[in-house]
């Protein structure tokens, strides 16, 4: 299978501290992976490296059709300011073409054709004329998950993408990755680690170091031996409950529940 990205020996230092130490981890084109962790161990971190957002130590060498940042989909965590660009959501949408049109690439009608078939598929294509700035944090999610495809990545990262959208939308958002994972790499950032071991095939452990493991062979000793600070509960070998580890934690974040 192929190798898309090849990451080794990368570290992240912001001033005094280390987000990220000695990193090495490879990602297939058949690699369908869930990024899971604490708050500020590292998940943002380690994606915007392999995406060319973040200065780091060390290589990452990524497969030739993925220099410059072709066909990989990117749907970054959520914050405040992302809102604030004056753009509707169709443009939104289609400035995920930009990486493979460059800045004065038009857009085509089959481009437009197909922002709204994306849209229609998440259920926004009533707010493509809509700036974003009035979207619910559900609604621009759903945008952003759009504008990460529209490019037909080879590779897809999402940073935590379910966070906002409602359980309905939730349940759906993993059907549709289920789906393109059949045809793209894709590598998804999730605090629900009970969900989304059932969906994922490996998962990577990310605190300060990363680890990852097959699904199927995860079990809360494994995690607890690769001080993942996350307890999971199995019921016939399905992780069930995920309660947060307070002991060796040393972020001041509040930690997230998931029952
Ligand atoms: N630009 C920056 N300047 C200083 N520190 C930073 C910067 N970006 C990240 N950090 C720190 O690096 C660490 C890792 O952050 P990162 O965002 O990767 O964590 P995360 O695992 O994505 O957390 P979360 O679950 O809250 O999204 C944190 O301690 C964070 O405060
Ligand atoms: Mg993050």
């Amino acid at each position: 299978m192929q190798k898309l990205v090849e990451i080794s020996g990368l570290s992240v230092r912001h001033g005094n501290l280390t987000a990220l130490e000695d990193v090495n981890l490879d990602i297939y084109a058949d690699d369908f992976i869930g990024v899971i962790g604490p708050n500020g161990g590292g998940k943002s971190t380690l994606v915007k490296s392999i995406v060319g957002l973040q200065e780091y130590e060390g290589r990452i060498t990524l497969a030739p059709e993925l220099e410059g940042g072709h066909r990989i989909g990117y749907l970054p965590q959520i914050n405040n300011f992302d809102k604030q660009f004056p753009i509707s959501v169709e443009e939104l949408i289609l400035s995920g073409l930009q990486a493979s049109k460059g800045l004065c690439g038009r857009y085509r009608k089959e481009d437009r054709a197909r922002a709204a078939s994306l849209a229609e598929q998440v259920g926004i294509a009533h707010l493509l004329r809509r700036t974003i700035g009035g979207l619910s944090g559900g609604e621009l999610q759903r945008a952003l998950l759009c504008r990460a495809i529209i490019n037909e990545p080879r590779l897809l990262i999402l940073d935590e993408p379910a966070n906002f959208v409602d359980n309905h939308f939730e349940k759906e958002l993993y059907d549709i990755l289920e789906r393109l994972s059949k045809e793209m790499a894709v590598v998804v950032v999730s605090h629900d680690v009970g969900t989304i071991t059932s969906v994922v095939r490996s998962i990577v452990c990310v605190n300060r170091t990363v680890h990852r493991h097959a699904t199927a062979e995860l079990t809360a000793e494994l995690l607890e031996n690769y001080h993942c600070p996350i307890q999971v509960v199995f019921h016939d070998d399905i992780p069930h409950t995920v309660l947060p580890r307070h002991d060796h934690s040393h972020h001041h974040h509040d930690s997230h529940h998931t029952h």
